[in-house]
């Protein structure tokens, strides 16, 4: 069972900048929330309490305006800084006490996922006991990301980073549960070439032990993209989309928390109280009816 989970949060962001030259990318805007909103969510969903989020040094301040320590959504939210990126896996060395020899997911914090089977794929995923797990997605530009191959369903039996031939069209996205040996694992690792230590060779330490196995979001599920300027509109419009379509938010924290039961009434109107007057707390307000 795992009950503890990373976000990293991270990185220059400098495919954004010079919007991401003073503030985070991760606090920037998906349409109606700051985009760190959606990778929390997603833990949410999973019933995960217990989060660490990684953020670059000296930017703690604004992201404690934001999300000061998770109580006003029933969880615990603590911080880390990181001096400069050092890769992925550097989020285990950084949360070696936060994990405290348990199993813990990482989710990238600039991840977005939505889907109808996303909950029952997360309940697979926060079942593990041994070896490690991933969600893959199909993709039409696998050369962008992490890819594996499989056998039998969901064992992975080979693993590549960005990959200039093609090698397989199912992307390693950037949610990850581990147990409890991915921090010595973590510790065991060597900078690649181009400096930085690798969430592949993570995983392939798991996948020579034959620990390593994957999960779907299944073809209705999305997984989209918020590296580029382009990228980021693209996604702020698909969540503009639904979420007028539908009359209901994706991503709502306060609302997930509520239907957890892990806050009451009481709490949504702190919330509104925190948020003051814009559309998000009339949603909330809509909510506690
Ligand atoms: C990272 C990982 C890659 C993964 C991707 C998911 O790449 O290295 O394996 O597929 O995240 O978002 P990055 O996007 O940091 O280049």
């Amino acid at each position: 069972m795992i009950k503890k989970a990373i976000i990293l949060s991270g990185g220059m962001g400098t495919r954004m900048s010079p919007i991401t030259k003073a503030v985070n990318k991760q606090l920037l805007p998906i349409y109606d929330k700051p985009l760190i909103y959606y990778p929390l969510s997603i833990l949410m969903l999973a019933k995960i309490k217990d989060v660490l989020i990684i953020v670059n040094k000296g930017q703690l301040n604004q992201y404690k305006k934001l999300l000061p320590d998770g109580k006003n959504l029933g969880i615990n939210i603590v911080y880390k800084e990181q001096s400069y990126p050092k890769g992925l896996p550097d989020a285990f060395l950084l949360g070696e006490k936060f994990i405290n020899k348990s199993n813990v997911a990482l989710i990238l914090g600039d991840n977005f996922f939505y889907g109808q089977s996303l909950s029952n794929t997360l309940k697979n995923c926060i079942n593990i006991k041994n070896g490690a797990k991933v969600i893959l997605h199909k993709v039409s530009k696998p050369e962008l990301f992490g890819v594996a191959k499989i056998k039998n369903k969901n064992k992975i039996v080979s693993i590549k980073e960005k990959p200039k031939k093609f090698f397989s069209d199912l992307a390693i996205t950037g949610l990850y549960f581990f147990d409890k040996n991915v921090v010595k694992y973590a510790k065991e690792l060597k900078p690649s070439k181009r400096g930085e230590l690798e969430i592949t060779d993570l995983l392939n330490k798991y996948r020579k032990k034959n620990k390593l196995s994957a999960e779907f979001i299944g073809r209705g599920g999305a997984w989209l993209d918020t590296g580029s300027i382009e990228d980021f509109y693209n996604t702020s419009a698909f969540v503009s989309n639904i979420e007028k379509r539908q009359g209901l938010k994706i991503a709502c924290l306060e609302e997930i928390a509520l239907n957890n039961k892990w806050i009451g009434k009481k709490d949504i109107l702190n919330s509104i109280k925190f948020y003051g007057n814009c559309e998000y707390s009339n949603y909330l307000k809509k909510i506690s009816l």
